[in-house]
């Protein structure tokens, strides 16, 4: 696509596009947001410099890209609860240092996150993106129709397992609520991208538990390999944040990490997340050659116990 309103410079060949020409305070018409939502589908992720945008505008950014969605743990800055700040600051870890995409144990998870850089430790505190289409377009035919087969859990608590000294403490009455209210969702191991179609991985690190009807040491196993794959310099790219600056990421298209190099330096962003969609795989139009089989996956248990009932 040639581009009217703005200028993309793609930084890398599979992810990643800086945006120039644009005032995020002023966007002059809706062929803007087009050319922007445009870019975005084709880069994964895009950037914009020196965009101080209050409040208002971030929301009405998100707001171009769907409704925006609340989150269930995060501090917000605005009276709706709709913006949300990330704060690092001391030593500890944080759960958007580890492979992510966000929210993925709702049954909707977010199309879209948008966040603004507002303090910056002196050095470090990049975030980098990683591109789960090209990570699965990567994968040998045998492994993908393995991975095509397959639906997966995604448990809100599975990231408990990581917790440290650094985590805040919930009370029960808060877990149990949590809990109640975030059930565990279950999403196909890989996806159609909602507006592209593309195929992508939808595995992730926080949230993804196990695959349905596949033990947990056997599932673990193959998710963790999944973990790694995604690690890959080649579907990466890494940002370099200054004061004001903006990224805009397509949450079906890519996992995120924020390096945690910076402690105990303090680093604060503003986040909105936009739009939803079901995570679904459309597994009638899959080529011939990597259509899984049909019968769904069995535990070791009810393997055990179909060999018994058939003896
Ligand atoms: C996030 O994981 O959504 C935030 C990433 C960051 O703070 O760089």
């Amino acid at each position: 696509m040639d581009y009217r309103h703005i200028d993309v410079t793609p930084m890398t060949p599979t992810i990643g596009a800086t945006i120039h020409g644009v005032d995020l305070n002023n966007v002059a018409t809706d062929a803007v947001y087009d050319e922007i939502r445009e870019a975005l589908w084709r880069h994964h992720v895009v950037f914009f410099r020196d965009q101080p945008i209050e409040p208002e505008a971030q929301v009405a950014l998100g707001r171009r890209f769907g409704e925006l969605t609340r989150h269930e743990f995060m501090e917000t800055i605005d009276d709706d609860g709709q913006v949300q700040r990330i704060v690092q600051e001391g030593y500890g870890i944080s759960p958007n240092s580890r492979w992510h995409t966000d929210v993925t144990f709702r049954a909707r998870p977010n199309m879209v996150g948008i966040l603004r850089a507002v303090e910056l430790p002196p050095i470090g505190g990049d975030t980098l993106w990683c591109s789960t289409g090209a990570a699965f377009d990567a994968i040998p035919d045998p492994i993908k129709t393995m991975l095509l087969g397959l639906d997966a859990e995604h448990d809100m608590f599975w990231s408990r397992r990581w917790k440290s000294s650094g985590e805040v403490e919930r009370s029960l009455e808060s877990e149990i609520r949590e809990l109640e209210e975030n059930p565990i969702a279950i999403h196909p191991a890989v996806i159609n991208h909602p507006v592209t179609g593309r195929l992508t991985l939808y595995i992730n690190s926080n949230w993804t538990k196990k695959f349905v009807g596949v033990d947990l040491e056997l599932s673990y196993g193959l998710i963790g390999m999944l973990w790694e794959w995604v690690k890959k310099p080649e579907f990466q790219v890494r940002f370099k944040w200054e004061k004001d600056s903006v990224a805009i990421w397509d949450n079906f298209a890519t996992q995120h990490l924020a390096t945690l190099d910076y402690e105990p330096h303090r680093r604060t962003m503003h986040r909105v997340i936009a739009g939803s969609a079901i995570p679904t795989l459309d597994r009638e139009a899959l080529p011939e050659h990597l259509r899984p089989p049909t019968s769904p996956p069995r535990s070791l248990t009810r393997a055990k116990a179909a060999r018994v009932a058939a003896a």
